[in-house]
């Protein structure tokens, strides 16, 4: 459900971002590439205003903060300082029989969604000890049916816990095990064996030069936040700051991620936003309340509402042993709370291990107190690619409209034409500072040249300042419907009242409404609804 409580699904979303261009799957002419995504012309220009808002809050509108574009291959060591080489991975298990791959503690999860467990589970639930539906030649043909290559394994198992009798209880027995320890668990795929947890590194390796051996290895950033430590005595020396200040970084990451799932939520590329702000030490916890605010207030800057963004505050016993502090921004996905953005207090530890690993003092001096210091950093660190999808899920909508305009749009029943006068349609009600195109221009009719190239002039300096669009084809209604479905907060006709009077109409995408404007106002109407003024 978005804020409008419309059911939104992933399906749904997926169908228009791909039909309308702003998100297509990868490599798609041969067959996609599992956790890769590709964003078309809609999709770009929506992830660009997603970045550019958050540099122009980040950076532009602060006096504190100071941005940088580093390298995505880095010195090998910095990720050996950072602890991702020895620690950044997952316990993976694959399967004995299938080959497919699983994080060890997602594996219970998705034994629970998967269809033979299901089937397994509903027949044990109805079946008691006394009428004992499943004995061993009843399994097998249950199996046989289902066309189970697993038949023989799984019985084999459930008559281990049966005591050498594959009854009803047995199965429950056996199911709470596969629930409660790791080693016991079945492939959620096929039911097969899996292999014990093992650590996999997420990061993805490649080599510097011809020679393709260790000395050559390197790895693509699996975070942008180590370029900003990496750079900190740079910036310092460039003599522009001063504690408290921060750093600010976009660009891409990578993680060779086991499970990529949820539409572009988890991928194996994607972008993130970070700022690196250095503090006083003992200042941290002033400052990580400060970053938590700051960054929730962006949130709803950007259209998420309130009611849909919540804070995860980490229990003491969750944090990294160096952190003082961590809380997760959450938006409500149509999967569930899920996080945006974590805003963590990491203490010293980044700048120290890069002390100790490049052998350079990370010491600052602050001349005012006359004391020495490695600053302590919050770090709020963001995704684009999660944003644009929590942008995408809360604009998405279907509504009834009245055919012939004047009146309100009404939320759209699941399942039910549209009353009598009304018609569907599908919105994309993004914030102005978000939509891919600000404003359409349409010249009433095509076949009218004094119409065309009123318009063309009306289009050609809105589009010098914003990314505008100009359409001629097909009935007017189409077109605001077309512009409706990307998300385009304004819409003007040229008819030939513009002719005489250099007005045009001016269409709400939200409320409908038409009201009209001499052509000398657009721009400061327009830069209103932005915010700009
Ligand atoms: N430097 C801290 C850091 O990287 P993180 O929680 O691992 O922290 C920060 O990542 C943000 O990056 C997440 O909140 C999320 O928005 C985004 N992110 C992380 N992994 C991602 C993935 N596989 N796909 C898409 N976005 C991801």
């Amino acid at each position: 459900m978005n804020a409008n409580d419309f059911p939104v699904t992933l399906d749904a979303l997926s169908a228009l971002c791909k039909r309308r261009g702003f998100i297509f799957q990868s490599s798609e002419i041969y067959g996609g590439i599992n956790g890769f995504w590709d964003y078309g012309p809609l999709g770009a220009e929506l992830k660009r205003n997603i970045r550019e808002a958050w540099w122009k809050a980040m950076v532009r509108e602060r006096e504190d903060v100071v941005g940088l574009d580093a390298a995505i291959i880095m010195h090998p060591r910095v990720w050996e300082a950072s602890g991702h080489v020895g620690g950044f991975s997952d316990p993976m298990q694959s399967c004995r029989r299938c080959r497919k791959m699983f994080r060890a503690d997602q594996v219970a999860d998705q034994l629970r969604e998967s269809a033979w467990l299901s089937s397994w589970t509903n027949a044990a639930a109805s079946a008691t000890q006394t009428d004992v539906k499943w004995d061993i030649e009843k399994a097998f043909r249950w199996l046989e049916r289902k066309g189970s290559t697993e038949a023989p394994g799984l019985v084999a198992r459930l008559a281990e816990a049966g005591g050498g009798r594959p009854t009803a209880e047995a199965l429950k027995t056996l199911l709470e095990s596969w629930n409660r320890s790791p080693e016991t668990r079945p492939c959620p795929a096929c039911g097969g064996e899996l292999t014990p947890p093992r650590d996999f590194n997420l990061m993805f390796r490649t080599f510097i030069g011809a020679l393709e051996d260790s000395s050559s290895q390197a790895y693509l950033r699996p975070e942008t936040a180590q370029g900003i430590f990496a750079n900190y005595l740079n910036v310092l020396d460039t003599g522009r700051v001063k504690v408290p200040f921060g750093i600010a970084q976009i660009g891409k990451a990578f993680r060779n991620e086991i499970n990529p799932r949820n539409y572009t939520f988890r991928s194996r590329e994607f972008e993130q936003m970070e700022l690196e702000f250095f503090v006083r030490p003992g200042s941290d916890a002033e400052w990580h309340a400060y970053w938590v605010e700051e960054r929730l207030k962006w949130y709803r800057s950007i259209g998420l509402p309130e009611g849909r963004l919540s804070r995860y505050v980490y229990a003491p016993n969750e944090l990294a042993h160096y952190a003082s502090a961590c809380t997760d921004v959450m938006y409500r996905f149509p999967f569930g709370d899920q996080e945006l953005e974590g805003i963590a207090a990491r203490g010293d530890f980044d700048l120290r291990r890069h002390q100790e690993f490049s052998g350079k003092s990370m010491e600052y001096f602050d001349a005012e107190k006359n004391e020495r210091y490695i600053p302590h950093v919050i770090e709020p660190s963001a995704g684009v690619d999660r944003i644009a999808l929590a942008a995408l899920c809360e604009a998405y909508r279907e509504e009834w409209v009245p055919k012939e305009g004047g009146g309100e749009p009404k939320t759209a029943e699941p399942g039910r034409p549209p009353p009598a006068g009304y018609e569907p349609r599908t919105v994309l009600r993004l914030a102005p500072v978000l939509a891919p195109i600000k404003v359409a221009v349409f010249p009433l009719l095509k076949n009218r040249p004094e119409l065309v190239e009123k318009s063309r002039a009306v289009y050609q300096p809105l589009r010098r300042r914003w990314s505008a669009f100009w359409d001629q084809t097909g009935a007017i209604g189409r077109r605001y419907r077309r512009q409706d479905e990307i998300g385009t907060p304004w819409c003007l006709t040229i008819d030939f009242q513009t002719l005489e009077d250099d007005t045009v109409t001016l269409r709400d995408r939200d409320t409908l409404r038409q009201e009209r404007l001499p052509i000398a106002a657009l721009g400061e109407r327009i830069a209103a609804g932005l915010g700009e003024v």
